[in-house]
């Protein structure tokens, strides 16, 4: 049978500060955070399950990790230690590109996703380290890393990012919420506030054994090519902070959730089972300008949405969070009993005292977001390879493996236009690390056979004539899309088209250090079993 839903609480976990306080003015600090092996309970009735988390000690660790809370403003060190054991708890591919340490152990690197982070500090896949750093990758030159923490508040996220391992290391646990803070600027909102009414809500979709063991299945669907790659990972349990399917009390208020998708490929798409409507004020790193009210929010593998909800007026006692998106996204299954439903509020009776919080009419008004201003425009294209049985063997961008050279190569403070084809039958994140952008227009490709037998062959989106096949029908961007995102839903069939800008959106300024250096930066998909192999591609900053 299956494990029975809302009987476990929904945990909270614990705050790390990244900062300290003396006579109200804040300081720098340098954390020391580990990856351990250790066990978890996801529910009630499971037995606990080997996963691999981030904490300052073993005891502490939790899945997903500790939230990491830091200010605008105030840079933060991090040191990284990896206390993994000699093999993996999940199936990994060695036909994929990948780390293979000599001494055995679990390469690891952590990318804070979202951060506007020097290169050196931003986890380069090739800069992985095992326990002790025993072994290091080819890119791999320091163990502690500094945020600048220069950008915007909003939210972030810290992930692990070694090569070819990223979807078995994020599977296992090694996840973690990043909040950069400005009171100056957030606290005249005067959102809900304070542990009991600002809340993270992390899911991540979770298949088990009965022995509470996570489930990865071990065969690939082309096993002579990749004998255990598999194109996208689902599971059947939805978890919210580390718990299978949990409820949460509240009270007839307003609270804000800051949710996470944490998931390796599944996308959802959240309402409320009676019709209470979410308010998006953010999403990823930055504030809407207004905040945008829906019944429904689709939210991407990766992709962070800043809401409120009001149970105020809540017409019933429950409310189930229900998720309908299909998976993959949107060319599969219907979602079942299951993976249906998220997590359950029950509401249990009016605050004591009045609600002070709003939300207010406006929040944060960026740089504007301007086609005009770009000074380089390129196409990406995304590309899923066949075999035979039409299962995807591998996924390329521009037909390129991640270890070719770099073909993005955007000059420091400028603003490009790029063109992403979305040639494959599924929705692909696109993520890039460093930049923000934001989608302008999502033209339907026309005679996408046409097009996809000539790119094929030529590889070429000019010399196949792009712009005749780019003149279908648009569709708009939701509003709660409409902000700098770092993180843009690739809708299959269509060209997306985005403005990404290289500099920080908030005061247009340029990055205050060398985003040149090596070992440079990546985009990709974030789809984690896609992103290894191989929807990813270096970005490589540079002034000439
Ligand atoms: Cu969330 Cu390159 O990662
Ligand atoms: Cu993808």
């Amino acid at each position: 049978g299956s494990l029975e839903m809302y009987v476990d609480p929904l945990p909270q976990m614990p705050k790390i500060y990244g900062y300290s306080m003396s006579n109200g003015q804040p300081s720098s600090v340098k954390l020391t955070m580990g990856m351990f092996q250790k066990k978890w309970k996801f529910h009630r009735d499971l037995p606990p399950t080997t996963v691999f988390v981030y904490g300052t000690d073993p005891v502490t660790a939790t899945f997903p990790g500790p939230t990491i809370e830091a200010l605008q403003g105030v840079p933060l060190w991090v040191t990284w230690q990896n206390y993994l054991p000699a093999h993996h708890i999940l199936p990994w591919d060695p036909t994929i590109p990948v780390a293979i340490p000599s001494h055995g152990g679990v390469p690891t690197v952590v990318h804070l996703h979202g951060g506007v982070n020097p290169p050196q500090s931003d986890g380069s896949a090739f800069a992985w380290f095992t326990a002790g750093f025993r072994d290091v990758g080819p890119k791999w030159t320091q163990a502690t890393y500094m945020y600048p923490n220069i950008q915007c508040p909003g939210n972030l996220w810290y992930h692990d990012h070694a090569l070819g391992l990223t979807r078995a290391n994020l599977l296992a646990g090694l996840i973690g919420a990043y909040v950069i803070r400005n009171a100056t600027v957030e606290a005249p909102f005067g959102l809900p506030s304070g542990d009991l009414f600002e809340l993270h809500l992390v899911i991540a979709d979770r298949s088990f054994y009965k022995d509470g063991s996570l489930y990865m299945n071990y065969t690939g669907d082309n096993p002579t090519i990749h004998p255990e790659w598999q194109p996208e990972y689902f599971g059947e349990a939805i978890t919210v902070n580390g718990k299978a399917w949990p409820f949460l009390v509240v009270l007839r208020c307003r609270y804000r959730f800051r949710i996470l998708n944490s998931s390796n490929a599944r996308y959802f798409n959240l309402s409320l089972s009676n019709n209470l409507p979410f308010t998006v004020i953010g999403s990823d790193s930055t504030y809407l300008h207004k905040p945008i009210e829906t019944l429904t929010i689709l939210i991407a593998p990766s992709e962070i949405f800043d809401l409120v909800i009001d149970f105020t007026n809540s017409p019933t006692q429950f409310a189930e969070m229900m998720n309908s998106a299909a998976y993959p996204y949107p060319s599969g299954d219907a979602p079942n009993n299951l993976n249906g439903r998220v997590m359950k509020f029950v509401v249990a009776g009016n605050l004591p005292m009045p609600d002070e919080s709003r939300v207010p009419p406006t929040l944060v008004k960026y740089v504007d977001s301007n086609v005009e201003e770009a000074v380089k425009h390129r196409y990406i294209v995304l590309y899923e390879y066949e075999s035979p049985t039409d299962d995807p063997t591998h996924l390329y961008i521009n037909g390129l493996r991640f270890q070719d050279p770099a073909t993005e190569k955007p000059k420091p403070g400028t603003t490009e236009v790029w063109d992403v084809i979305n040639l494959t039958e599924d929705n692909h994140p696109l993520h890039l690390h460093l930049a923000t952008f934001n989608a302008k227009k999502v033209t339907q490709i026309q005679d996408l056979d046409t097009f996809k037998d000539c790119m094929t062959v030529l590889n070429d989106a000019e010399k196949c004539n792009v712009t005749r096949h780019a003149e279908g029908p648009t569709v708009p961007v939701p509003d709660y899309e409409k902000t700098w995102k770092n993180v843009v839903k690739m809708t299959p069939g269509y060209m997306t088209t985005i403005v990404v800008k290289f500099r920080l959106v908030h005061d247009n300024g340029s990055y205050p250090f060398d985003v040149t250096a090596e070992p440079g930066y990546v985009y990709h998909c974030h789809i984690l079993d896609h992103e290894d192999n191989e929807m990813i591609r270096p970005l490589k900053l540079t002034y000439t």
